[in-house]
Formats: structure tokens, C-alpha cells, sequence
């Protein structure tokens, strides 16, 4: 894990934090919803900023309590570069969920008004064995966001694998272009290739994507 995230990590923060700071006016609101957190907040760091409230979610018992351990600072949880930071992200996450993509309602049976702001990282590839599966995964977690918002997607580059302690898990090589199919307009993508030098059998992942997607239509 840590060899996949080291490697990762000079993009992923970065850009993550680039794509809220360029956007100010645009990614900003009430309410964030982050979907398959995960045991990380890499990706939550930059929206505490710009939203009043954040609400986590997780796929598995054991990243709701790595999540929860980590938002409570209790010892034994992962520490993260960024103290004042992650004091900040603490206050604002004021829920971890539990969340399936592939439900209709992926916070079932919760109930949420929809966000300002939808964020999924790394997610949806994990949790989908193919395209079409990915396909209605999207629909289901745009059911999160209110029309003419943002998710903000992000994920890797051609991998097909990363293995996390002894198991070893398969991704979703993603395309573009499910977003439109799915009612979204990509108003900012990029992509940045692995810049490190970093040579191990963790993940085959070329780099990273990162779009900023207008949610254009009630699908
Ligand atoms: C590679 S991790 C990414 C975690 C975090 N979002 C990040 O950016 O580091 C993939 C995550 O997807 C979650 N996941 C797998 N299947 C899922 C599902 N059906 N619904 C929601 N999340 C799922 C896993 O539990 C895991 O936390």
C-alpha cells in the first residue's frame, strides 16, 4: 500500500488540491459527499476549505474504522502529513457512511439530500468489473449530486491491478467518455503520467486522471 500511495501521491495531492484552488467559485458549497473513502483522506484534504460539511463513506467495516479511527486522531490510526489540515478535515466530516455503488441509492438505507459536490476517487474502477457495470455505478452515485454541480473524478491510468497488504485487487481501465454517456460534461480533464522512479509489483498504473464534470441533466 504504501508503495502504491508514495507513488501516486506527488499527483494525486497536488492535483487535487490544484483542481479545488482553480475552481473556486465553482467547487464550493454546503455539503460534499466523498464516495468509497476508503481508510484515506488524501482526497478530502483540499475540499475542507470550500465546503461547510463533509460526509465520508465506505464500502467494508474495517475502512469505517480505520475512517472514524483517523478522523478521532486516536492512536493506531494512519498518520498524515498536514496536521492543521487534517484538524480542519476532521471538523468538517460530520458523517461516515456506509456506501455500495451498485445500490440505486448507494448510501441505502440513508437518505441524503443531494450535495453541492460529489467527489469519488479511485473508486469506481475498484468497484466495477466492467464498463457497463461502471456505467450504472455512475449513474447511481450522481444520484448523490444536484444537477448542474460537480463531481470531481479521479483514478488511475491503465491499471488492471494494485495489491493492498496480502490481497490482490483488479481495476477497471477507464474511459472518458462513460461520463458524457451518463449526463456529465467534462469541463476540466487531465491527466498526469508517473513521474517517480519508483519499481515495484504493486500496481501496474501509468498515472492519473482527474475531471471536473458538470452534471448537465437528472438522469
Ligand atoms: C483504491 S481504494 C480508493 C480509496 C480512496 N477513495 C482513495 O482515493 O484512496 C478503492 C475503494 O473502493 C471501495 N469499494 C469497493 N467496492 C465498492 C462498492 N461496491 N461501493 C463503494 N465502494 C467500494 C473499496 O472499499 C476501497 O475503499
Amino acid at each position: 500500500t504504501i508503495y502504491y500511495y508514495n507513488a501516486m501521491d506527488t499527483c494525486l495531492v497536488k492535483r487535487a488540491s490544484r483542481i479545488l484552488h482553480s475552481e473556486p467559485d465553482v467547487i464550493k458549497g454546503d455539503t460534499l459527499i466523498d464516495t468509497g473513502s476508503g481508510p484515506t483522506i488524501h482526497q478530502l484534504l483540499s475540499t475542507c476549505e470550500s465546503f461547510k460539511e463533509i460526509i465520508a463513506t465506505v464500502y467494508t467495516y474495517q475502512n469505517l474504522w480505520e475512517l472514524e479511527k483517523r478522523l478521532k486522531n486516536e492512536p493506531g490510526g494512519n498518520r498524515y502529513r498536514g496536521a492543521e489540515k487534517e484538524a480542519r478535515l476532521r471538523k468538517t466530516v460530520k458523517q461516515v457512511l456506509k456506501c455500495d455503488v451498485h445500490k440505486s441509492n448507494p448510501l441505502d438505507p440513508v437518505v441524503l439530500p443531494p450535495a453541492d459536490c460529489l467527489v469519488s476517487s479511485l473508486c469506481l474502477e475498484a468497484a466495477c468489473k466492467d464498463l457497463n457495470i461502471y456505467r450504472v455505478a455512475l449513474k447511481n452515485i450522481s444520484s448523490l449530486l444536484k444537477p448542474e454541480e460537480h463531481l470531481v473524478l479521479s483514478g488511475d491510468l491503465g491499471c488492471s491491478f494494485y495489491i493492498v497488504g496480502p490481497q490482490k485487487f483488479s481495476c477497471l481501465v477507464q474511459r472518458r467518455e462513460v461520463l458524457s454517456e451518463t449526463g456529465f460534461f467534462i469541463q476540466e480533464p487531465e491527466v498526469l503520467f508517473r513521474d517517480d522512479t519508483i519499481v515495484n509489483d504493486c500496481s501496474d498504473f501509468s498515472g492519473m486522471y482527474f475531471n471536473i464534470a458538470y452534471k448537465e441533466k437528472e438522469m
